[in-house]
């Protein structure tokens, strides 16, 4: 049976994927498949960031009684990612490579370093807390 820890980490390997080869794209400046590796991005990253925000951290909060704990930061981090996301596909519209792959390099360190606070702490913490982690698998969308 797959677990909170390896389903959501193969979820950040998924947005990985694809956010490097829109940065490959642009750096060849290939903008047809920049553009197409982004929007797969995009999309796949906020389907991530919905599960744990509707689904995996309230059942964390629930089980935990904590409101202010790990996930109120986790959500402030994706407000970031999300206007870094915004400005980079602006970037992409404007064809300013430079600007975008300035941008990609900090969210790729944003990224890493919150997907590693969630990989490393978040995940396994609700995996062994919630009694039924395939409940909560099952509630979330797949990439
Ligand atoms: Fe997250
Ligand atoms: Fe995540």
């Amino acid at each position: 049976m797959t677990s909170i820890v390896e389903y959501m980490t193969s979820q950040h390997r998924f947005c990985d994927n694809s956010f490097a080869a829109a940065e490959i794209a642009v750096s060849e400046k290939n903008w047809s498949e920049a553009e197409k590796q982004w929007g797969v991005f995009r999309r796949d990253l906020e389907i991530h960031l919905i599960n744990e925000e509707e689904t995996l951290f309230p059942a964390f909060e629930q089980i935990s009684g904590n409101a202010a704990g790990p996930p109120a930061v986790m959500r402030m981090e994706h407000l970031q990612m999300r206007g870094m996301v915004e400005s980079m596909t602006e970037a992409l519209q404007a064809k300013a490579a430079d600007g975008y792959l300035n941008l990609s390099e900090t969210l790729m360190i944003l990224m890493q370093q919150h997907n590693m606070k969630e990989e490393q702490m978040l995940y396994p913490m609700t995996q062994q807390m919630l009694p039924d982690t395939a409940a909560v698998i099952s509630s979330m969308n797949d990439l």
